[in-house]
């Protein structure tokens, strides 16, 4: 039987899978029981299960040739505070937390994939891990695992996200650019608190933040090349105690998007420089941190692209790829990209006959989990095309 055929087989295993873990979805860093599961799915496999004491997910190594290579697979397996309006007979059972982003799908692609690999153990050419990676949606949940070195000797990696932007039954596999740089950041802006009827007292810090968050955007209209897309967006502004109170402090959150990848590496310095300077010339002060930062998500090895491409097609045929327009979503599947050759590609989940069109974080966001196959096979023999020598590592 071919691994195609045997991928279909698994299908209601696979979808199986994603309803349990769409029913009992559990938020970032909180995948205690999913964690679980993945690990008791994968136990009777054959798989060396690597958990962690003090953080979710696992990393599980299907070892052949040890002179082979060693290709990663990839999946993310959190959800968001989001209640779930989808109506689905496998909705959420747990309140306010929702599979929104297709992580469940990812998932329970990722467990296919791993069936289908353990059933081919003896004759591999070398060594498989899967990653069920914890904190995703945190936008930094991969730095634990870079940060503990379990990708040393790994030859390449590869990773499948769920999109809302390509038709159900196909598959993208985009070169260059996916997905942007995500730089999250936290103005805090100081100033001196006064009675509200006496302002010349005081230094109003809600006066500094307001031309703060409007200079801001001189750096997308100025300073920025406008070829280059760049997003700024404060997202929350909060500050002050009461209305007859000059405000003492305000703090402001955002995130500064961008493909480019020089102006990503650059934003929060220009950012500071506006603050700072802005601040001080309303008699307060302004203090940028950055919270977290994803670089751009891109298909940059052409090589292992193409391989990606061509297992896809040697699969499904010529018909089954679809070219993915760019998005200034994030995805922390990047920090593993600039440490690691690796492709991102995507299984399509858009559905005009059934209205399945929502984005990605919506409440309504459903894929059909019919097509789910398709990843787990694509999965796997991306990884056996690249044990046996493609990828022009
Ligand atoms: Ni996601």
């Amino acid at each position: 039987m071919t691994l195609r055929d045997e991928a279909e087989q698994l299908s209601p295993y696979i979808r199986e899978m994603r309803r349990h873990f769409h029913r009992f979805g559990e938020l970032s860093f909180h995948e205690e029981e999913t964690t679980r599961r993945i690990a008791e799915e994968l136990a009777p496999l054959g798989y060396t299960i690597e958990t962690f004491p003090d953080y979710y997910g696992l990393i599980a190594t299907l070892a052949g040739d040890p002179a082979g290579r060693t290709v990663l697979l990839r999946a993310d397996i959190d959800a968001l505070p989001l209640r779930e309006e989808t109506g689905a007979d496998f909705a959420s059972e747990r309140p306010g937390v929702m599979h929104a982003c297709g992580h469940d799908c990812h998932t329970a692609m990722l467990l296919g994939a791993a069936k289908l690999l353990a059933a081919r153990r003896r004759a591999l050419p070398g060594t498989v891990k899967l990653l069920f990676q914890s904190a995703e949606e945190s936008g930094h949940g991969m730095q634990y695992y870079l940060d503990h070195d379990c990708f040393a000797g790994v030859d390449a990696a590869f990773g499948i996200h769920m999109s809302a932007d390509i038709p159900k039954g196909t598959i993208a596999v985009t070169r260059g650019p996916l997905m942007a740089s995500c730089t999250d950041f936290r103005c805090i802006v100081r100033g001196v608190s006064a009675h509200g009827s006496t302002p010349h007292l005081g230094q109003d810090a809600i006066v500094a933040a307001s031309s703060i968050l409007l200079n801001l955007q001189t750096l997308v209209s100025r300073r920025n090349n406008p070829l280059h897309p760049l997003v700024m967006t404060i997202g929350t502004v909060r500050g002050g105690k009461q209305f007859n109170i000059i405000c003492g402090e305000v703090t402001m959150e955002g995130t500064i998007r961008s493909f480019d990848r020089d102006m990503a590496r650059r934003a929060p310095e220009l950012f500071r420089e506006i603050a700072e300077n802005t601040a001080k010339a309303l008699g307060c002060t302004a203090e940028l941190d950055v919270i977290s930062f994803e670089p751009v998500t891109s298909n940059d090895h052409d090589a292992l692209t193409d391989a990606a491409r061509e297992a896809a097609v040697s699969l499904f045929g010529e018909g089954i790829l679809a070219e993915e327009p760019r998005s200034m979503a994030s995805e922390d599947f990047s920090l593993l990209m600039e440490k690691i050759p690796a492709v991102f590609a995507k299984v399509g989940a858009r559905d005009e006959a059934s209205g399945m069109t929502w984005p990605l974080h919506s409440d309504h966001f459903c894929p059909d989990d019919s097509v789910l196959w398709h990843g787990a096979a694509l999965h796997a023999q991306f990884a056996l095309d690249v044990l046996a020598g493609k990828g022009g590592l």
